[in-house]
């Protein structure tokens, strides 16, 4: 196992994610929401985040794949498994990891978009906004973070670190 240098702790990330649920709350009231987790990054994200929501949500999950190496995607994006139900006329929060090209929640948007969902917002935990090639609107953000490779609390390694309970980086990597 790799040493892991912890950059932002359990307790900062429950911290903000009580914030965002905040401001989620403020702005949709009592409104249904349909909650889309891109998995399996954003697993333990949207579970701490809709634990903290008030309105009635509606839970579902999407798996996408960009390929590529571990740590860089290439331009296209196919969906693995798609929406249990429809999402026309409903209020739909996307729920990611981290955006990093943005090429994932582009792809994923347009594509949601088609089905006349009456709105669309994004929250993601992590923005890598220095490495953007596609634009996408993000209305939610836990944390700014610059250009570097993280694991931990759902993000992954070659399928590894996501248990981690905060963000960390991968010190002295060993292949
Ligand atoms: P994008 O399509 O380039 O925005 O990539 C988004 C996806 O790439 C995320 O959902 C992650 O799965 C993955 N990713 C990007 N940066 C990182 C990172 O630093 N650690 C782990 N996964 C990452
Ligand atoms: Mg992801």
């Amino acid at each position: 196992m790799n040493d892991i240098e912890i950059m932002i702790s359990e307790e900062d990330i429950q911290k903000r994610i009580g914030e965002l649920a905040t401001t989620i709350n403020a702005r949709y009231m009592s409104d249904e929401l349909y909650v889309i987790c891109i998995l399996k990054g954003a697993v333990m994200f949207t579970i701490d985040l809709i634990k903290r929501l008030n309105m009635p949500v509606t839970l579902d999950f999407m798996i996408v794949s960009s390929y590529g190496s571990d740590t860089e995607s290439s331009g296209e994006v196919k969906v693995i498994k798609d929406l249990d139900n429809s999402i026309k006329d409903k209020k739909v929060l996307i729920v990611e990891d981290i955006v990093d090209t943005g090429l994932t929640l582009n792809n994923i948007v347009n594509m949601l978009n088609k089905r006349a969902p009456k709105s669309i917002e994004i929250c993601t935990l992590l923005n890598k906004k220095a490495r953007r090639t596609n634009e996408i609107d993000v209305q939610y953000i836990g944390f700014e973070i610059s250009n570097e490779f993280v694991v931990g609390y759902g993000l992954d390694l070659a399928q590894k670190y996501r248990n981690l309970p905060y963000i960390g980086q991968i010190k002295n990597v060993i292949n």
